[in-house]
Protein backbone atom coordinates (compact mmCIF):
# COMPACT_ATOMS: atom_id res chain seq x y z
CA UNK A 1 0.00 0.00 0.00
CA UNK A 2 0.67 4.08 -0.75
CA UNK A 3 0.00 5.06 3.00
CA UNK A 4 -0.28 8.95 3.77
CA UNK A 5 0.90 10.43 6.55
CA UNK A 6 -0.23 13.84 8.49
CA UNK A 7 -0.23 15.51 12.12
CA UNK A 8 -2.22 18.39 12.56
CA UNK A 9 -3.56 20.82 15.26
CA UNK A 10 -1.04 21.74 18.25
CA UNK A 11 1.92 20.12 17.59
CA UNK A 12 3.37 18.13 21.15
CA UNK A 13 6.27 16.08 21.78
CA UNK A 14 6.04 12.56 20.76
CA UNK A 15 4.50 13.00 17.17
CA UNK A 16 8.45 12.28 15.30
CA UNK A 17 8.71 9.03 18.02
CA UNK A 18 4.80 8.00 16.39
CA UNK A 19 5.72 8.95 12.33
CA UNK A 20 9.45 7.33 13.35
CA UNK A 21 7.39 3.69 13.92
CA UNK A 22 4.53 4.05 11.89
CA UNK A 23 7.33 3.95 8.64
CA UNK A 24 9.84 1.22 10.57
CA UNK A 25 7.58 -1.44 10.88
CA UNK A 26 5.15 -0.25 7.57
CA UNK A 27 8.49 -0.39 5.61
CA UNK A 28 10.52 -3.46 7.18
CA UNK A 29 7.87 -5.59 8.00
CA UNK A 30 5.29 -5.46 5.69
CA UNK A 31 6.59 -3.42 2.79
CA UNK A 32 4.73 -0.36 2.47
CA UNK A 33 5.48 3.12 0.84
CA UNK A 34 4.73 6.03 2.67
CA UNK A 35 4.48 9.97 1.55
CA UNK A 36 3.95 12.36 4.39
CA UNK A 37 1.69 15.24 4.23
CA UNK A 38 2.52 18.50 5.05
CA UNK A 39 1.23 20.92 7.57
CA UNK A 40 -2.03 19.05 8.71
CA UNK A 41 -5.00 18.86 6.53
CA UNK A 42 -3.44 21.59 4.23
CA UNK A 43 -1.29 19.19 2.78
CA UNK A 44 -3.67 16.77 1.14
CA UNK A 45 -5.80 19.80 0.60
CA UNK A 46 -3.15 21.84 -1.33
CA UNK A 47 -1.07 18.69 -2.42
CA UNK A 48 1.75 19.67 0.14
CA UNK A 49 3.92 16.19 0.19
CA UNK A 50 7.23 15.26 1.13
CA UNK A 51 8.94 12.30 0.98
CA UNK A 52 8.95 9.57 4.05
CA UNK A 53 11.26 6.69 4.29
CA UNK A 54 13.46 5.30 6.80
CA UNK A 55 16.49 7.56 6.19
CA UNK A 56 13.88 10.28 6.59
CA UNK A 57 13.06 9.76 9.96
CA UNK A 58 16.47 8.66 11.26
CA UNK A 59 17.34 10.48 14.54
CA UNK A 60 13.95 11.68 15.45
CA UNK A 61 12.89 9.85 18.58
CA UNK A 62 14.04 12.58 20.77
CA UNK A 63 12.99 15.59 18.46
CA UNK A 64 10.39 17.95 19.54
CA UNK A 65 7.38 19.12 17.15
CA UNK A 66 6.81 17.41 13.89
CA UNK A 67 9.21 17.00 10.70
CA UNK A 68 6.17 17.09 9.20
CA UNK A 69 4.49 20.36 10.21
CA UNK A 70 1.05 21.08 11.49
CA UNK A 71 -1.33 23.55 10.87
CA UNK A 72 -5.39 24.29 12.32
CA UNK A 73 -6.41 24.15 8.65
CA UNK A 74 -10.10 22.60 8.59
CA UNK A 75 -11.18 20.82 5.76
CA UNK A 76 -14.99 21.17 6.68
CA UNK A 77 -14.89 25.07 6.99
CA UNK A 78 -13.88 25.01 3.28
CA UNK A 79 -16.00 24.24 0.17
CA UNK A 80 -15.73 20.52 -0.57
CA UNK A 81 -12.62 20.28 1.46
CA UNK A 82 -13.30 16.95 2.51
CA UNK A 83 -14.37 15.73 -1.30
CA UNK A 84 -11.31 17.25 -2.79
CA UNK A 85 -9.05 15.48 -0.05
CA UNK A 86 -10.55 12.48 -1.02
CA UNK A 87 -10.37 12.90 -4.66
CA UNK A 88 -6.78 14.22 -4.06
CA UNK A 89 -5.67 11.07 -2.27
CA UNK A 90 -7.06 9.37 -5.25
CA UNK A 91 -5.49 10.86 -7.73
CA UNK A 92 -1.71 11.03 -5.85
CA UNK A 93 -2.79 6.92 -5.60
CA UNK A 94 -2.72 6.71 -2.15
CA UNK A 95 -4.59 4.26 -0.65
CA UNK A 96 -4.59 5.20 3.19
CA UNK A 97 -4.20 7.88 5.47
CA UNK A 98 -2.87 7.77 8.91
CA UNK A 99 -3.81 10.67 10.80
CA UNK A 100 -1.77 11.95 14.23
CA UNK A 101 -4.08 14.96 15.86
CA UNK A 102 -6.36 15.68 18.72
CA UNK A 103 -9.99 15.95 18.54
CA UNK A 104 -10.24 18.08 15.70
CA UNK A 105 -7.88 16.24 13.67
CA UNK A 106 -9.55 13.66 14.36
CA UNK A 107 -12.90 14.64 13.73
CA UNK A 108 -11.63 15.21 10.01
CA UNK A 109 -10.57 11.74 10.35
CA UNK A 110 -14.17 10.49 11.08
CA UNK A 111 -16.09 13.11 8.23
CA UNK A 112 -13.65 11.62 5.89
CA UNK A 113 -14.15 8.22 7.28
CA UNK A 114 -17.65 8.24 6.08
CA UNK A 115 -16.96 9.36 3.34
CA UNK A 116 -15.07 5.96 2.32
CA UNK A 117 -11.19 7.35 3.07
CA UNK A 118 -9.39 4.67 4.54
CA UNK A 119 -8.25 6.39 7.76
CA UNK A 120 -6.52 4.97 10.67
CA UNK A 121 -6.38 7.64 13.86
CA UNK A 122 -3.31 8.61 16.36
CA UNK A 123 -4.44 10.47 19.51
CA UNK A 124 -2.18 13.25 20.40
CA UNK A 125 -2.75 16.23 22.58
CA UNK A 126 -0.72 17.69 25.51
CA UNK A 127 -4.52 18.71 27.15
CA UNK A 128 -4.59 14.28 27.51
CA UNK A 129 -9.02 15.55 26.92
CA UNK A 130 -9.32 12.97 24.15
CA UNK A 131 -11.70 10.31 25.01
CA UNK A 132 -11.83 7.27 24.71
CA UNK A 133 -8.05 6.65 25.58
CA UNK A 134 -6.29 6.81 29.13
CA UNK A 135 -3.76 8.93 28.34
CA UNK A 136 -2.25 10.68 25.07
CA UNK A 137 1.27 11.26 24.41
CA UNK A 138 2.82 14.96 24.81
CA UNK A 139 0.77 15.14 28.71
CA UNK A 140 3.72 13.56 30.43
CA UNK A 141 5.72 15.96 29.09
CA UNK A 142 4.03 19.20 29.09
CA UNK A 143 3.15 18.49 33.02
CA UNK A 144 6.58 17.51 33.73
CA UNK A 145 7.46 20.90 32.28
CA UNK A 146 4.53 22.64 34.34
CA UNK A 147 6.19 20.89 37.90
CA UNK A 148 9.72 21.71 36.94
CA UNK A 149 7.96 25.33 36.79
CA UNK A 150 6.16 24.83 40.02
CA UNK A 151 9.20 23.59 41.44
CA UNK A 152 11.37 27.03 40.59
CA UNK A 153 8.29 29.30 41.63
CA UNK A 154 8.76 27.62 45.28
CA UNK A 155 11.66 29.06 45.74
CA UNK A 156 11.91 32.92 44.60
CA UNK A 157 7.64 33.17 45.90
CA UNK A 158 9.18 32.39 49.84
CA UNK A 159 12.36 34.43 49.16
CA UNK A 160 9.78 37.50 48.35
CA UNK A 161 6.74 35.81 50.62
CA UNK A 162 4.53 36.48 47.31
CA UNK A 163 1.97 34.58 46.18
CA UNK A 164 2.42 33.26 42.47
CA UNK A 165 0.38 31.86 40.18
CA UNK A 166 1.47 29.44 37.05
CA UNK A 167 -1.20 30.00 34.36
CA UNK A 168 -1.05 26.10 31.89
CA UNK A 169 -2.47 25.13 29.29
CA UNK A 170 -6.31 23.19 29.05
CA UNK A 171 -9.34 25.20 27.63
CA UNK A 172 -11.79 22.54 27.89
CA UNK A 173 -10.08 20.13 30.63
CA UNK A 174 -7.71 20.70 33.36
CA UNK A 175 -5.49 17.53 33.17
CA UNK A 176 -2.15 19.34 32.81
CA UNK A 177 -3.48 21.77 35.76
CA UNK A 178 -4.65 19.03 37.90
CA UNK A 179 -1.74 16.85 37.98
CA UNK A 180 1.03 19.54 37.74
CA UNK A 181 -0.46 21.03 40.71
CA UNK A 182 -0.26 17.76 42.72
CA UNK A 183 2.97 16.98 41.48
CA UNK A 184 4.41 20.58 42.90
CA UNK A 185 2.62 20.89 46.03
CA UNK A 186 0.22 23.73 45.25
CA UNK A 187 -1.83 25.73 47.47
CA UNK A 188 -4.16 25.21 45.27
CA UNK A 189 -5.46 23.64 41.30
CA UNK A 190 -8.18 25.65 39.62
CA UNK A 191 -9.51 23.88 36.47
CA UNK A 192 -12.06 24.54 33.19
CA UNK A 193 -14.25 22.15 35.19
CA UNK A 194 -14.95 23.56 38.28
CA UNK A 195 -16.01 26.96 38.24
CA UNK A 196 -13.85 28.80 41.96
CA UNK A 197 -14.50 31.13 44.65
CA UNK A 198 -11.78 34.10 44.24
CA UNK A 199 -13.10 34.22 48.05
CA UNK A 200 -11.75 30.65 48.82
CA UNK A 201 -8.89 30.82 46.92
CA UNK A 202 -8.03 34.08 48.86
CA UNK A 203 -8.92 32.22 52.00
CA UNK A 204 -6.23 29.22 50.86
CA UNK A 205 -3.27 32.06 49.95
CA UNK A 206 -3.93 33.17 53.70
CA UNK A 207 -3.49 29.89 55.38
CA UNK A 208 -0.35 29.17 53.09
CA UNK A 209 1.19 32.31 54.71
CA UNK A 210 0.29 31.64 57.92
CA UNK A 211 2.25 28.53 57.83
CA UNK A 212 4.89 30.40 57.05
CA UNK A 213 4.79 29.01 53.24
CA UNK A 214 4.20 31.20 50.32
CA UNK A 215 1.51 29.65 47.73
CA UNK A 216 1.42 28.52 44.68
CA UNK A 217 -1.57 28.04 42.73
CA UNK A 218 -1.87 26.50 39.70
CA UNK A 219 -4.78 27.85 37.01
CA UNK A 220 -5.59 26.39 33.93
CA UNK A 221 -5.94 29.04 31.19
CA UNK A 222 -10.06 27.80 30.81
CA UNK A 223 -10.46 28.02 34.51
CA UNK A 224 -13.69 30.51 35.49
CA UNK A 225 -14.78 32.45 38.08
CA UNK A 226 -17.95 31.61 39.48
CA UNK A 227 -20.62 33.78 37.83
CA UNK A 228 -17.77 35.54 36.15
CA UNK A 229 -17.28 35.10 32.20
CA UNK A 230 -14.27 33.39 30.50
CA UNK A 231 -10.98 36.36 31.06
CA UNK A 232 -9.35 36.29 27.69
CA UNK A 233 -6.67 38.46 25.71
CA UNK A 234 -8.29 38.28 22.21
CA UNK A 235 -12.06 36.74 21.15
CA UNK A 236 -10.43 36.02 17.77
CA UNK A 237 -10.89 31.91 17.00
CA UNK A 238 -8.85 29.81 15.32
CA UNK A 239 -10.40 27.64 12.50
CA UNK A 240 -12.02 25.05 14.32
CA UNK A 241 -14.04 27.91 16.74
CA UNK A 242 -11.74 27.90 19.58
CA UNK A 243 -11.53 31.19 21.17
CA UNK A 244 -7.33 32.19 22.18
CA UNK A 245 -6.88 32.38 25.71
CA UNK A 246 -4.53 33.40 28.47
CA UNK A 247 -5.32 36.35 30.77
CA UNK A 248 -7.00 34.35 33.68
CA UNK A 249 -3.71 34.10 35.68
CA UNK A 250 -2.99 37.80 36.04
CA UNK A 251 -6.60 38.65 36.61
CA UNK A 252 -6.58 36.31 40.11
CA UNK A 253 -3.15 37.86 40.66
CA UNK A 254 -5.08 41.27 40.89
CA UNK A 255 -8.18 40.18 42.91
CA UNK A 256 -5.41 38.14 45.09
CA UNK A 257 -3.44 41.50 45.80
CA UNK A 258 -6.65 43.33 46.34
CA UNK A 259 -8.07 41.07 48.59
CA UNK A 260 -5.13 39.89 51.06
CA UNK A 261 -2.47 42.94 50.68
CA UNK A 262 -0.14 40.39 49.76
CA UNK A 263 1.97 40.44 46.77
CA UNK A 264 1.33 38.14 43.62
CA UNK A 265 2.40 37.62 40.41
CA UNK A 266 1.62 35.49 37.32
CA UNK A 267 3.67 33.14 35.32
CA UNK A 268 1.74 32.15 31.71
CA UNK A 269 3.97 28.49 30.37
CA UNK A 270 1.98 28.74 27.09
CA UNK A 271 3.78 27.04 24.36
CA UNK A 272 6.76 26.01 26.39
CA UNK A 273 4.65 23.00 27.93
CA UNK A 274 4.65 21.95 24.03
CA UNK A 275 7.78 22.57 23.20
CA UNK A 276 11.03 20.47 23.47
CA UNK A 277 12.41 16.96 23.52
CA UNK A 278 9.60 14.02 25.00
CA UNK A 279 9.44 12.31 28.28
CA UNK A 280 10.56 8.53 28.04
CA UNK A 281 7.38 7.84 29.02
CA UNK A 282 5.77 9.72 26.08
CA UNK A 283 8.16 8.40 23.76
CA UNK A 284 7.36 4.76 24.26
CA UNK A 285 3.59 5.49 24.48
CA UNK A 286 4.13 7.29 20.92
CA UNK A 287 6.25 4.34 19.36
CA UNK A 288 3.42 2.23 20.52
CA UNK A 289 0.45 3.89 19.30
CA UNK A 290 2.54 4.48 15.87
CA UNK A 291 3.50 0.61 15.99
CA UNK A 292 -0.27 -0.44 16.23
CA UNK A 293 -1.79 1.78 13.82
CA UNK A 294 0.63 0.88 11.19
CA UNK A 295 -0.63 -3.09 11.83
CA UNK A 296 -4.35 -1.84 11.81
CA UNK A 297 -3.69 0.34 8.69
CA UNK A 298 -2.24 -3.44 7.22
CA UNK A 299 -4.51 -5.64 8.59
CA UNK A 300 -7.53 -3.22 6.73
CA UNK A 301 -8.93 -2.19 10.13
CA UNK A 302 -10.20 1.22 9.02
CA UNK A 303 -11.91 4.12 11.34
CA UNK A 304 -10.34 3.19 14.12
CA UNK A 305 -8.11 5.04 16.75
CA UNK A 306 -4.86 3.24 18.56
CA UNK A 307 -5.90 3.83 22.17
CA UNK A 308 -4.26 2.88 25.81
CA UNK A 309 -6.67 0.91 27.58
CA UNK A 310 -4.66 0.14 31.47
CA UNK A 311 -1.09 -0.78 29.84
CA UNK A 312 -2.58 -2.13 26.46
CA UNK A 313 -2.91 -0.59 22.99
CA UNK A 314 -6.21 -1.15 21.67
CA UNK A 315 -8.19 0.25 19.11
CA UNK A 316 -11.64 2.06 19.34
CA UNK A 317 -14.19 3.96 16.39
CA UNK A 318 -12.63 7.00 15.43
CA UNK A 319 -16.19 8.75 16.77
CA UNK A 320 -15.46 7.53 19.96
CA UNK A 321 -12.92 9.42 20.34
CA UNK A 322 -13.97 12.47 19.08
CA UNK A 323 -17.81 12.58 20.00
CA UNK A 324 -16.85 14.09 23.35
CA UNK A 325 -14.27 15.94 25.50
CA UNK A 326 -12.48 13.50 28.62
CA UNK A 327 -12.73 16.45 30.99
CA UNK A 328 -11.46 16.01 35.04
CA UNK A 329 -14.48 14.29 36.89
CA UNK A 330 -15.64 15.60 40.10
CA UNK A 331 -14.34 12.80 42.35
CA UNK A 332 -10.67 13.26 40.75
CA UNK A 333 -10.72 16.82 41.57
CA UNK A 334 -11.67 16.51 44.98
CA UNK A 335 -8.90 13.80 45.73
CA UNK A 336 -6.41 17.14 45.42
CA UNK A 337 -8.78 19.44 47.07
CA UNK A 338 -6.88 18.08 50.65
CA UNK A 339 -3.88 19.77 49.72
CA UNK A 340 -5.39 22.82 49.26
CA UNK A 341 -4.72 25.74 51.57
O1 LIG B 1 -4.74 21.79 22.10
C1 LIG B 1 -3.47 21.96 22.54
C2 LIG B 1 -3.22 23.37 22.99
O2 LIG B 1 -1.88 23.43 23.37
C3 LIG B 1 -4.14 23.90 24.09
O3 LIG B 1 -3.81 23.50 25.38
C4 LIG B 1 -4.03 25.39 23.91
O4 LIG B 1 -5.14 26.04 24.43
C5 LIG B 1 -3.94 25.51 22.43
O5 LIG B 1 -3.41 24.30 21.94
C6 LIG B 1 -3.11 26.65 21.95
O6 LIG B 1 -3.26 26.76 20.59
P1 LIG B 1 -2.28 27.52 19.59
O7 LIG B 1 -1.11 26.63 19.34
O8 LIG B 1 -3.08 27.70 18.37
O9 LIG B 1 -1.86 28.78 20.25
Amino acid sequence: MRIGVLTGGGDCPGLNAVIRAVVRKGVKEYGHEFIGFRDGWRGPLEGLTMPLDIPATRGILPRGGTILGSSRTNPSKIENGLERIKENLANAGIDALIAIGGEDTLGVATKLDALGVKVIGVPKTIDNDLNNTDYTFGFDTAVNVAMEAIDRLHTTAESHHRALIVEVMGRHAGWIALHSGLAGGAACILIPEQAFSVEKVCEWVESRFKTNYSPIIVIAEGAIPQAGDMVTKDQSLDSFGHVRLSGIGEWLAQEIEARTGKEARTSVLGHIQRGGTPSAFDRVLATRFGLHAITAAHEGDWGKMVALHGTDIVRVPLISATGQLKTVDPARYKEAEIFFG
